[in-house]
């Protein structure tokens, strides 16, 4: 029989998606195939020191979600560069055991956004889901929609603002995107600093706050419509899940709708839709993962317009990319992974289980890896 691999789950992080990594890991950690996988658990806290974790008490009140904590009686550990894989203990400067392959569920800047996974490139470890470039490309929405743009995938109109530029007067900004307008910071998930406004004081009042989680932030024309999400899973021969529906009980999918009302929204999988717009979405969603240069896992985001509803905007460039009935809202390459997330259900209506799609996800974090060693280094 194959060696046990020893999967190391990275988990928690500096982010406002802290607590649902640590449900997800804890789902992970439960699910894991012990047949062909050790699982280690190294938790960040939310200062970004990473805490080697036992998997018997790793979480404090790890049954209730809104008082789920790490444990942080840990040791602080870290993953040095081409060092096989040791965890090297930062008290006693001893390795605590080595891991063979990294899944890090971390969501969000300092996880989903390529850094995490540069550190992991650099410890030389296989590790789940996209890459260095993947993961920074689809986690900047200003480069993403401009890459999106590129592939000709339709996208929404958008203005992009940098913090140092004069931010346009709100009827500025309508005379391209029309009428309420959507602010968000370019770099941030769960709907943090996401806001919609519709006049100039809660536009000027959105910009400020969008500007305090990140350096660059985007303006978007309003989608009116349903909100529509599909699975991709693979490599270099990804497949997509059926897609499913979010449908939220809130003006729009807000953070509290998200993660404070238990009755924030519903999912319904899979989604309520012709057979010809489910297979448009699995198309989009596909070449949304490709144009992106993602690989093992993502998340796409869509609208799809109420049927007669106009491109928005009374201005802009108007053509089939804008005109288009269904629009790519995001990719998400870390998407939420709990056991009821909507990434690892919509596999599950697609028939594949939580225990196998985490399996296939370690199994294509190793042969993506095996094939890049196999490059060359150096000249001579
Ligand atoms: N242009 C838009 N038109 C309509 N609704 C939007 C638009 N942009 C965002 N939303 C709403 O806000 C939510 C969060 O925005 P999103 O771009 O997905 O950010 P995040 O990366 O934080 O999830 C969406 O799920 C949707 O409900
Ligand atoms: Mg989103």
């Amino acid at each position: 029989m194959a060696k046990k691999l020893n999967v190391g789950i990275l988990f928690g992080g500096k982010s406002a998606e802290h607590e649902v990594s640590l449900q997800s890991a804890k789902n992970v950690y439960d699910a894991i195939d012990r047949d062909k996988y050790n699982p280690i658990l190294i938790g960040i806290d939310k200062s970004g020191r990473w805490l080697l974790n036992e998997g018997s008490h790793f979480l404090l009140n790890a049954e209730d979600p809104k008082n789920i904590r790490l444990n942080q009686s840990g040791s602080a550990v870290a993953l040095v560069p081409q060092s096989g894989g040791a965890i090297s203990n930062l008290t006693t400067l001893k390795d605590s055991g080595a891991v063979d392959v990294v899944f890090p569920i971390l969501h969000g800047p300092f996880g989903e956004d390529g850094t995490v996974q540069g550190l992991l490139k650099l410890a030389d470890i296989p590790f789940v889901g996209a890459g260095v470039l993947g993961s920074a490309a689809g986690m900047d929405k200003d480069v993403m929609k401009r890459l999106l743009r590129d592939a000709g995938i339709p996208i929404g109109k958008f203005i992009a603002l940098k913090s140092h530029e004069k931010v346009p007067p709100f009827a500025e900004a309508v005379k391209v995107l029309g009428a309420p307008i959507f602010i968000k910071p370019a770099n941030m998930g769960s709907s943090v600093g996401v806001y919609k406004v519709k006049d100039e004081a809660e536009y000027r009042a959105a910009v400020e706050a969008a500007f305090q989680y990140d350096t660059k932030i985007i303006l978007e024309e309003f989608i009116p419509g349903r909100e529509l999400e599909c699975a991709i899973l693979g490599n270099e021969e990804p497949a997509a899940s059926v897609p499913g529906e979010v449908i939220s009980t809130h003006e729009f999918y807000s953070y509290d709708a998200k993660y404070l009302d238990e009755h924030g929204a519903v999912l319904e999988i899979p989604a309520r839709i012709p057979d010809d717009i489910k297979k448009q979405i699995q198309a989009l969603a596909l070449k949304t993962f490709r144009a992106l240069s993602c690989e093992g896992l993502s998340r796409v985001d869509f609208f799809l317009k109420e049927e007669n509803a106009g491109a928005g905007g009374s201005g802009g460039n108007s053509n089939s990319i804008t005109n288009s009935r269904i629009i790519v809202n995001e990719i998400n390459t870390m998407p939420g992974f709990t056991r009821i997330s909507m990434y690892p259900k919509l596999w599950e209506a697609s028939g594949v289980s939580y225990t196998e799609l985490i399996s296939s996800l370690i199994e294509l974090a190793v042969k993506r890896f095996e094939k890049e060693r196999k490059l060359k280094t150096s000249v001579v």
